[in-house]
C-alpha cells in the first residue's frame, strides 16, 4: 500500500497545476489526533497560489469521488483529512510486503548517487578498540541503510598505518623484540613494545630521535625499514580480519593513509599554487577562520601529518568515485579536525567539501569509565566477541536443548546481541557495556528481536504458510496495530538515512516485536478461521523484521 501517494493522485487529479505530484505527497502529514483520519492534507500553500481561502480550497479538494482505499474525506479548518477504509488498505499492505519481500521499504532517492563511507580504520600495530567497534558498525548499518534508500555504497577501511609512531615501533621491536613472540601475538607484543619505549623514552629522550631517525627512513624507502612495517602492517590486518568475519563486515578499500604517501606532494603543491599555505614556527599552515585553530600540512622538519593525508584521500576519493557524499563515521574527539579539512578543502575551492559529513558518536563505557589502552582497561574486541558467541550458546542450550545447528546460532545471536546493543541508542549518546544485558531474551535486545522472528517462523512452519496472499482477506481489529506499524516501515528507513541514525531502525524493530508478541499472546493464530489471514499478517512482520535486523547487519537466525 502506499495510501499517501494514493492519497496525492487523487488531491492531483482535483487541484491543477498548482503542485508537482511530489510537492503534494511530501506535504501530506498524519493529523494530529486520530479521529481526525489517517492522512491529512493543509490547503495554506494552494491558497496563496489560488488566491483562495484555505476553507474554500479544502471543501472543493474534498468533493471528489475516493478511491476505494479510503472510506471517508473530510475538511477540518483548511486541512483535506481521509480515513483509509482499513480493510482494503490492511490487504493491499500484506499482499504487497509479500509480494516485494526484503525490498519492501526501498527507496530510490539516491539513484545514481555514490556515497563514500570512512569506516572502522584502526590504526596498526595497536589493539582494535570499542571505537573502532562503534565506527565499524554504524558506518557499515548507515552504508546498508543508504543502499536501501538507492545509493551505491563505497566502504573503505582508511586503516590508519602511517605516521611517526611506526619509527618508534621499529626502533623498540630491533631494541627488545623477537620474532617469535610477535608472531605468537602480534597485536600484543607489538602494544607491548610500543608501550615501553614511551615509558623508556622518558628517561631517555634520545629514543624519540632514534625513533624519528626510524621513521624518516621509512619516509625515505629503506628496505630494513620497510620490511618490518609490511610485516607489522601484514599481522595486524590478519588480525583486524577476524573481528571483520565474525561481525559478517566486508570493505570496499582498504586503502590507508600510507597509500596517499605518493600523493600529497600534489596536495601541498596546489595549497601552494593556491597561495593558501602560510608558515607559522617553521610550519607550514593554512588559516581557515577567527573561530578555530589553523590546520597543520607541515611540521617544521617538512613531515606529514594526518590533516594532509586526509586532504590528499579526500581529494582522490571524489576523482575516484565522484561521490555525492562522504560520510566520516568517527568519534566526536576528532570533530575539529574534521571541520579544518572542510575548510580548507572549501578554500581550494572545492565546493563538494560541503557534502563531507563527519559522523561522531559517543564512547564506549565499562563501570561508567572510558575503556582506554593506556590505563589497562582495554579489552580485547576479539575475546569480547566469542565471549558473546560463547554465552549466546550457553543460553540457547538451556531454552532450547533440541536445538540444531547451536554453533551457527549461537554466532549470530552472540554477534547480534553485540551489535544491536550498540545500534539501539542515538549513536551520539555514550554506551554503557555489559555483556549479560545484552544478551538477554527479554527486554530490549537483539536476541529479543531474532527471538521473535525465530518465533514466527516455527508458525509458518507449522501452519505450511506458502507465501501467498489468501483469497478472502478480512483483518480484524487486532492487528490493525500492527498493520500501522508494518507500514511505516518504508518511513522509517527514510529517516535513519536522513538522520544517520541506525537507533531508528533498533527501536522499530523493537516496537514490531513488542506489538507482534502482544499479539501472539491474545489471538489464536493457528487451527482458527483466521488463520491464512492472520499467518500472512506473520509472514509479513518476519520479512520486516528480519530487514530491519539485516539493516543493522545483523543476521536472523532460522530457529533459536
Ligand atoms: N585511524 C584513526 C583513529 O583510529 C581513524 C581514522 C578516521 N578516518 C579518517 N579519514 N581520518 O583514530
Amino acid at each position: 500500500m502506499n495510501e499517501k501517494r494514493e492519497f496525492a493522485a487523487y488531491l492531483q487529479r482535483h487541484i491543477g497545476e498548482g503542485l508537482t505530484f511530489e510537492q503534494i505527497v511530501s506535504l501530506i502529514e498524519k493529523p494530529k489526533q486520530l479521529h481526525q483520519g489517517d492522512l491529512a492534507f493543509p490547503c495554506f500553500q494552494l491558497a496563496k497560489i489560488y488566491k483562495s481561502s484555505p476553507a474554500e480550497i479544502a471543501s472543493r479538494l474534498s468533493a471528489g469521488s475516493l478511491p476505494s482505499l479510503f472510506s471517508k474525506i473530510e475538511t477540518v479548518g483548511g486541512y483535506v483529512n481521509v480515513f483509509l477504509d482499513k480493510k482494503s488498505a490492511a490487504a493491499n499492505l500484506i499482499t504487497n510486503i509479500l509480494k516485494e519481500q526484503e525490498n519492501y521499504g526501498r527507496h530510490l532517492i539516491g539513484k545514481d548517487k555514490t556515497i563514500v563511507f570512512d569506516l572502522s580504520s584502526p590504526n596498526i600495530a595497536k589493539p582494535f578498540s570499542m571505537g573502532h567497534l562503534r565506527s565499524t558498525v554504524i558506518g557499515s548499518s548507515l552504508a546498508s541503510i543508504s543502499e536501501k534508500c538507492g545509493y551505491k555504497t563505497v566502504k573503505i577501511n582508511y586503516i590508519g598505518d602511517w605516521g611517526t609512531q611506526f619509527g618508534k615501533l621499529i626502533s623498540a621491536y630491533l631494541r627488545w623484540g623477537t620474532e617469535e613472540k610477535v608472531k605468537a601475538n602480534p597485536i600484543q607484543e607489538l602494544t607491548k613494545l610500543y608501550v615501553r619505549f614511551h615509558e623508556e623514552a622518558d628517561n631517555d629522550p634520545a629514543l624519540n630521535d632514534e625513533g624519528r631517525k626510524w621513521f624518516k627512513q621509512l619516509e625515505d624507502g629503506d628496505p630494513q625499514a620497510t620490511q618490518l612495517w609490511v610485516w607489522f602492517k601484514d599481522v595486524s590486518l590478519n588480525a583486524f580480519q577476524k573481528i571483520y568475519e565474525l561481525l559478517g563486515v566486508e570493505f570496499d578499500s582498504y586503502n590507508g593513509e600510507a597509500f596517499f604517501n605518493d600523493k600529497m606532494d600534489a596536495t601541498v603543491k596546489e595549497l601552494m599554487e593556491k597561495k593558501l599555505l602560510e608558515l607559522s614556527d617553521g610550519a607550514q599552515i593554512v588559516n581557515v577562520g577567527e573561530d578555530i585553530p589553523p590546520c597543520l600540512i607541515k611540521k617544521t622538519d617538512g613531515a606529514t601529518l594526518y590533516a594532509t593525508r586526509d586532504l590528499t584521500a579526500a581529494i582522490y576519493r571524489k576523482n575516484t568515485y565522484d561521490f555525492d557524499q562522504a560520510f566520516y563515521v568517527v568519534g566526536h574527539e576528532q570533530s575539529l579536525h574534521f571541520e579544518q579539512i572542510k575548510r580548507v578543502l572549501s578554500k581550494m575551492g572545492y565546493e563538494w567539501a560541503k557534502n563531507m559529513h563527519h559522523v561522531p558518536f559517543g564512547l564506549i563505557l565499562q563501570d561508567g569509565k572510558k575503556m582506554s589502552t593506556r590505563k589497562g582497561r582495554t579489552v580485547l574486541l576479539e575475546n569480547v566477541l566469542l565471549d558473546a558467541i560463547q554465552l549466546a550458546e550457553n543460553n540457547i542450550r538451556e531454552k532450547n536443548p533440541a536445538l540444531l545447528e547451536v554453533d551457527e546460532v549461537a554466532r549470530q545471536v552472540g554477534v547480534g546481541a553485540v551489535i544491536f546493543h550498540d545500534l539501539k541508542n542515538e549513536k551520539g549518546n555514550d554506551v554503557e557495556f555489559s555483556l549479560e544485558q545484552m544478551l538477554k531474551f527479554e527486554g530490549d535486545t537483539g536476541p529479543y528481536v531474532q527471538y521473535t522472528a525465530a518465533r514466527i517462523q516455527t508458525l509458518l512452519n507449522k501452519g505450511n504458510f506458502n507465501r501467498q496472499m489468501p483469497d478472502e482477506f478480512s483483518i480484524a481489529e487486532e492487528s490493525w496495530e500492527l498493520i500501522s506499524v508494518l507500514n511505516e516501515f518504508p518511513l522509517i528507513v527514510q529517516n535513519a538515512f536522513f538522520r544517520k541514525e541506525p537507533s531508528i531502525i533498533s527501536k522499530y524493530v523493537l516496537k514490531l516485536s513488542h506489538k507482534f508478541n502482544h499479539y501472539y499472546g491474545s489471538v489464536k493464530i493457528l487451527n482458527s478461521d483466521e488463520t491464512a489471514e492472520r499467518l500472512a499478517l506473520c509472514a509479513s512482520i518476519q520479512i520486516v523484521l528480519k530487514e530491519g535486523l539485516r539493516l543493522l547487519g545483523i543476521q536472523t537466525p532460522k530457529q533459536m
